[in-house]
Parts: structure tokens; sequence; C-alpha cells
């Protein structure tokens, strides 16, 4: 059964697109085969695993608003055995676009239908918002991962993502759960990081993926140079945090 998992937080540059691309990239280094779907404009996942945007025909935004089949979009990436729909610019009209059409929750659930089964997993790029992008990465997924930044008073806003996640599961999607929260851009020498661990901890309890995530220079160069941190320097810090993160997963989904 392929495992489909959203990447999910409102709030921006918590590290979803990090998380997304490394995770994805250290499955599929386990052999695995990955999707990754890229659904936030900005196009973060897409040049962060070497896809160029302005070189890509057709995006996510053909397969959600032209009908387009995501077999006809979907690219290699740079990882191995990570593939990617991938986007550009251009998926932001489907914002509004989206809002009139027919069950317009559940496109890109129907969209991925029949490709998801040639996957492993299934891994979703969310923007930072909570508009109709993420509720259909919400209805689309089983499962979701809720990256937090631990430099930054972090609680705020989450009680809006836990309620639209509650709606959700109540009106479209039976099936999601919460995967796990996890810290990113840690640094424990910080009053700041710890209490924000301190009631992360308090506030979800299991729900706290044992590996953090620390701050660490070589996953924010990476991207440029459209390589996982495995490609880059499997070596640093972050790399060990993400192999640690994917085992967890794994572990977590067995
Ligand atoms: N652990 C880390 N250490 C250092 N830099 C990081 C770390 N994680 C992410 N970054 C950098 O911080 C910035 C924000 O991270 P990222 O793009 O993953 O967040 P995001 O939640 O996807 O942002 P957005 O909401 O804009 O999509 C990026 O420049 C990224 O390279
Ligand atoms: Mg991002």
């Amino acid at each position: 059964m392929t495992k489909i998992i959203g990447i999910v937080n409102q709030k921006g540059g918590v590290g979803k697109t990090t998380t997304a691309v490394n995770l994805a990239a250290y499955i599929g280094k386990k052999r695995k085969k990955v999707l990754v779907i890229d659904l936030d404009p900005q196009g973060n996942a897409t040049s962060g695993l070497g896809v160029d945007k302005g070189d890509i025909e057709q995006t996510s935004y053909d397969m959600l608003v032209n009908d387009v089949d995501a077999a006809d979009i979907i690219v290699e990436s740079s990882a191995a055995n990570v593939d990617i729909i991938p986007t550009n610019i251009n998926l932001a009209g489907a914002e509004i676009e989206l809002v009139s059409a027919m069950s317009r929750e559940q496109i890109l659930k129907n969209a991925i239908a029949s490709v998801v089964e040639d996957y492993d997993y299934v891994i979703i790029d969310c923007p930072p918002s909570l508009g109709i992008l993420t509720i259909n990465a919400l209805t689309a997924a089983e499962y979701l991962i809720v990256p937090i930044q631990g430099e930054y008073y972090a609680l705020e806003g989450l009680t809006q993502l836990i309620d639209t996640i509650n709606i959700v599961k109540k009106k479209l999607n039976p099936d999601i759960s919460l995967l796990g929260v996890v810290l990113t851009m840690f640094n424990l020498r910080t009053s700041l990081s710890r209490q924000v661990k301190e009631d992360v901890d308090d506030y979800f309890g299991k729900k706290v993926f044992k590996t953090i995530v620390p701050r660490n220079v070589r996953l924010a160069e990476a991207p440029s140079y459209g390589m996982s941190i495995y490609d880059y320097d499997k070596n640093s810090k972050g790399a060990k945090a993400y192999e640690a993160l994917a085992n967890e997963v794994m572990r977590k989904l067995k």
C-alpha cells in the first residue's frame, strides 16, 4: 500500500520543503520508490530536487486545472528513486481558478489516483497557507508531518492548523492522521529552542519525532545546487538528522 504523506504548516519558512526533499531522498536511498508532489507555487521542492523551473513544460497546475494526466507530468529528480510532479509560479492561479471547480477539494486525490500505486511513498510539499491547495493535500494524504521551527515561538497558529485538519477529517477525508511533528532549525543551546521543545512536547506528546533537525548551513546550501543533503554533503549534521527522520517515518509506517 502506498503511503501518502503531506508536509504541512501554514507558517512560512519552517522547513516544509527541506523536510519533503530530504525525507524523499533518504527514503529513495532505501530503494523505495518515491513521488514528490510540489504543491507550492514557489516551486522550491522542484528546484531543490534539480528540476529547472524554466524548463518544465507541464506542472502540477496543468494536472489540477487542465486535467492533464499525472503520468505525463512526472519527471525524474536528481535524487535516486525519487520522481516529482514539478511546479512553477503558474500554480498560483490555481488558488483562484479552483474556487468554483466541482469537488474542488478532491481534485488532487483524483488526479494522482492512477499513479500512486507505482510508488511506495508519495510526499506532498504544501504552500504556506491553508488555502485550496493545502486542503487538496489534506484530502489526498493519509498521514501528515508538521515541521515546527525551533527558533520561533511555535505554538501560535498551530491551533488553526489542527482545527483545519479536524474539519477535513470530518468532512472530506476520515483517513487523515497526524504522523508526527518534527522540530527543525533547532539549536538546543538557546533557551528559546529549549522552551519551544518543552511546549511542543507538552502539546503533542508522543507525536513528536525523536529526531530533531539542527540548524545546519549545509541544509540551506544544498537547494541552490539542486541536490538533496545526501547528494550534497552526506556527512553533515543535517544529513544525519534527515536520515534518522526517514528511518523513524519508515518504522512508524511499517
Ligand atoms: N535545519 C536547517 N538549517 C538551516 N537552514 C535551514 C534548515 N531547514 C531549512 N533551512 C532553510 O530555511 C529556509 C526555509 O526552509 P524551507 O524552504 O524548507 O521552509 P518552508 O516551510 O518550505 O518555507 P515556505 O513556507 O516558504 O515554503 C530555506 O532557505 C532553507 O534552506
Ligand atoms: Mg516550502
